[in-house]
């Protein structure tokens, strides 16, 4: 088994107090913390490398390209993407999915076709096709789901028909940790002629991704959830379709040749990634999945569950708790208190020195299906330990209390 304990001693964030007691992070999910490996590696890339990639002849440019090629060949192994080339730099997976809105569906979407999504899915696969539906005169069509918070997959075989031209799926549901059945939605989508986009902002840190084994059209995630800093994610796409896109920003790297008299631009990946791209974001990315794959990731994630499983069991003891959708095999847990505001909870938590997330968790669609105006989330990654579990259940105790 894995040594926790070294593992919390390699994030340095973790070892701080907050309202004068040790930190307790539980809001993964939300975002991961980052190990001294991954400061250190944006660190040494501004002291000694920094330069701007594919542009000039200098010693430094072409080390911090070679470097940041690099990283997006480390990204491709990591998913087992078929070619390099498929995989394109972008600030998040928020990006990802607006990239692919405005060029893939933006270009192939008439009036009345239909894009299939989920209702527990997160804003960032609601709004970029809201956005490009009223665009082209597309329609957006909600799967349902069910009440212990699972797509409904019955509904989605019936509202799958000859329009449906995109659906867009989270790969993991990030209020519930609902797992979906991808594999086998991808399968139906593709048999009724749709291309799927799937969005592992959530499943990426959980499982290992296969992009060819999933056949996955197009897949995003976000390098912060992943022990990477801010600011730098990942667009994945088969070539084939990245290659007939047209190009989404304009600006300098995405073109081959510029004159007023026309544009011609750049192949793969370039033609997306118009300007100075986040260098050391991606290096930094790199170096958090060399990180993260020196465990394995069955030990990592049977100690998560442990995690949720002891929380949730705990949780129910207590009758003004509701919890929201339990997954047994998730690394996240959303409740709700009987009568008190959330954010009243993750105030009296945080004044406690446990961060936890409440609110919406930008799932509108979901919080009305449930009926509550939002959760208190509690989302573990490979870093909580035994005491930390300790810890949120003694202040939640504290906290029923003073309520
Ligand atoms: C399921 C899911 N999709 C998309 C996103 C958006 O990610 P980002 O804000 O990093 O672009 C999130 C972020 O919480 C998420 O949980």
């Amino acid at each position: 088994m894995f040594d926790v304990a070294s593992i919390r001693s390699q994030f340095p964030a973790l070892r701080q107090d907050i309202n004068n007691q040790s930190l307790v992070y539980l809001d993964s999910a939300a975002t991961t913390q980052k190990p001294q490996v991954v400061i250190d590696a944006i660190s040494q890339y501004y002291s000694a490398q920094n330069a701007n990639v594919h542009r000039g002849s200098h010693s430094l440019t072409a080390k911090a390209t070679s470097q940041f090629e690099a990283a997006r060949s480390t990204v491709a192994e990591f998913i087992n993407a078929a070619d390099e080339k498929e995989i394109i730099w972008t600030r998040g997976a928020t990006e990802a999915l607006n990239l692919i809105a405005q060029t893939y569906a933006r270009n192939t979407l008439k009036a009345g076709d239909e894009i299939l999504i989920g209702e527990m899915e997160h804003h960032a696969n609601i709004v970029p096709w809201q956005i490009v539906a009223e665009q082209t005169g597309a329609r957006v069509v909600k799967v349902p789901m069910s009440a212990d918070c699972q797509l409904d997959c019955t509904a989605f075989t019936q509202l799958l028909n000859d329009k449906t031209k995109i659906v867009a799926l989270a790969h993991t549901t990030n209020v519930t940790g609902t797992r979906q059945p991808i594999e086998s939605l991808i399968q139906l989508a593709h048999q009724s002629g749709a291309v799927v986009v799937i969005d592992a902002a959530q499943g990426i840190v959980h499982e290992k991704i296969d992009v060819q084994a999933l056949n996955a059209d197009f897949l995003v995630f976000s390098g912060h959830k992943i022990f990477a800093p801010a600011g730098i994610g990942v667009l994945y796409g088969k070539l084939a379709h990245l290659e007939a896109m047209p190009p989404w920003h304009g600006g300098g790297k995405m073109v081959e040749k510029v004159s007023f008299s026309g544009t011609t631009y750049s192949q793969l990946p370039g033609k997306f990634e118009a300007g100075t791209p986040n260098v050391a974001g991606a290096i930094a990315l790199a170096k958090a999945i060399e990180w993260y794959c020196q465990f394995e990731r069955s030990q990592v994630e049977t100690h998560i569950h442990g995690l949720v499983e002891q929380t949730y069991h705990a949780l129910n003891q207590h009758d003004d708790i509701r919890v929201i959708g339990y997954q047994p095999n998730a690394s996240v847990i959303s409740f709700v208190v009987d009568g008190v505001h959330h954010q009243d909870v993750a105030t009296l938590l945080d004044q406690q020195g446990i961060a936890v997330r409440s609110g919406h968790h930008c799932a509108h669609p979901l919080m009305d299906a449930l009926g509550v105006t939002g959760t208190i989330r509690i989302s573990y990654a490979i870093y909580n330990d035994q005491q930390d579990v300790t810890r949120i259940l003694q202040a939640i105790d504290k906290c029923l209390d003073m309520l």
